[in-house]
């Protein structure tokens, strides 16, 4: 942090008139089947050499028949529960970013509830593709800071290889499955300033480049519908490569400014990790070299709304940032939807 953004450092709702928001802990989880490029060769017609250039994926994480999101979810939130030290019966509130739920309802939230064994807790799932988890994070920050409540699990998590359309190779060479949580507690005012903003951003007029047509009231399931192919991820992919880069330079400088700092005051950058050179786009669009910003999408591919959380949790167990720096988060997806956040970890 530069000597002047130190003492202009505020949050920009007044946050400090409440209680600051800590994550103070972080788990994740992926399935152990490795599907390689090489894997892909044999189901599709492309090549590790495509791949590799136009998205840096080099392989990705597919999840047993047998495990749903919920499995996952319940792993990666019990990694991050052990790292905080909480118990089951100390959260108050499970927040569920997905967009493939075990099912369309219950909640996929009520499910981890049950399996993790938080009696207290309630749940709900929340919905905006892979900006999900800075949006689950965003509400559930608002919880803690108003003293709503002590104790908040926000998990992403994905079983995306179930709406794939595995014959089409212009997608099914992009994502895996995955699942990142994160424990939101208050640590005190002394312990610096936590979650500083979160900002969100939708634009519904492009929800048709991105989507999955069938299974909601709009198209319920059918059988002209499974013939169709229309429970599958739909994409455009050059019209959402050109929305990634601008949505996610607009959400990381909105936040930068509302806390009085520059991209030489962030330690670490995470974003979502759908392909590199969205990734080197944004990058060079804010000035900040690559070596700052953490990659992984080359082993795990795109797991929407679990990406940016599986991505915290391991640039903080590798050490990639010490209590006290700061970090940006910044995330894109289907909606559109957009998100950022400032962290002082
Ligand atoms: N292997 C070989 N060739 C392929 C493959 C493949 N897997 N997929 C497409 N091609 C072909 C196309 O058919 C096309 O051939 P043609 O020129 O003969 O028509 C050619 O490669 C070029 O295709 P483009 O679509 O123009 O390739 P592009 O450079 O745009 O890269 C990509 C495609 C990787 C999908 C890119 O557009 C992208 O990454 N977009 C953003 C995707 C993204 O971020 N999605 C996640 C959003 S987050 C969420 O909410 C899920």
């Amino acid at each position: 942090m530069t000597k002047s953004s130190k003492t202009h450092l505020r949050n920009p709702r007044s946050r400090r008139l409440l209680r600051p928001v800590h994550i103070v802990g972080t788990g994740s989880y992926v399935p152990d089947r490795i599907l390689t490029n090489a894997d892909l060769e044999k189901m599709v017609d492309t090549t590790d050499e495509w791949i590799v250039t136009r998205s840096g994926i080099k392989e990705r994480r597919i999840a047993p028949d047998w495990m749903c999101t919920s499995d996952m979810a319940v792993e990666a939130s019990r990694r991050a529960m052990e790292q905080a030290g909480v118990g089951e019966e100390e959260i108050d509130l499970i927040i569920c970013a997905t967009i493939t739920p075990d099912m369309p309802f219950p909640a996929t939230a009520c499910l981890i509830q049950q399996k993790l064994g938080a009696k207290r807790a309630a749940g709900f799932d929340m919905e905006a593709a892979c900006s999900g988890f800075l949006y689950g994070l965003e509400i559930g920050q608002q919880f803690v800071t108003s003293g709503t409540y002590n104790t908040v699990l926000v998990v992403g998590a994905e079983k995306l290889s179930t709406i794939i359309d595995w014959e089409d190779r212009s997608t099914c060479v992009l994502f895996g499955d995955g699942a990142g949580a994160a424990i939101l507690r208050s640590r005190g005012e002394d312990q610096g300033h936590g979650i500083l903003t979160t900002c969100m951003g939708a634009d519904g007029a492009q929800a048709d480049i991105l989507l999955m047509p069938a299974g909601g009231a709009r198209y319920p399931a059918s059988k002209e519908s499974v013939s169709a192919g229309m429970h599958h991820l739909k994409m455009a992919g050059k019209e959402v490569f050109k929305n990634a880069v601008i949505a996610m330079q607009t959400a990381a400088t909105e936040a930068l400014q509302r806390c009085n700092l520059t991209m030489a005051d962030i330690k670490c950058v995470i974003p979502h990790q759908a392909n590199i050179r969205i990734l080197e786009a944004i990058a060079e669009r804010l000035n900040a070299p690559m070596e700052k910003l953490y990659v992984n999408l080359q082993r795990y591919g795109n797991i929407s709304a679990a990406s940016v959380a599986i991505a915290l949790d391991e640039a903080a167990r590798e050490g990639r940032f010490q209590r006290g720096d700061l970090i940006l988060l910044i995330v894109f997806g289907s909606g559109l939807t957009w998100a950022s956040c400032v962290i002082q970890w």
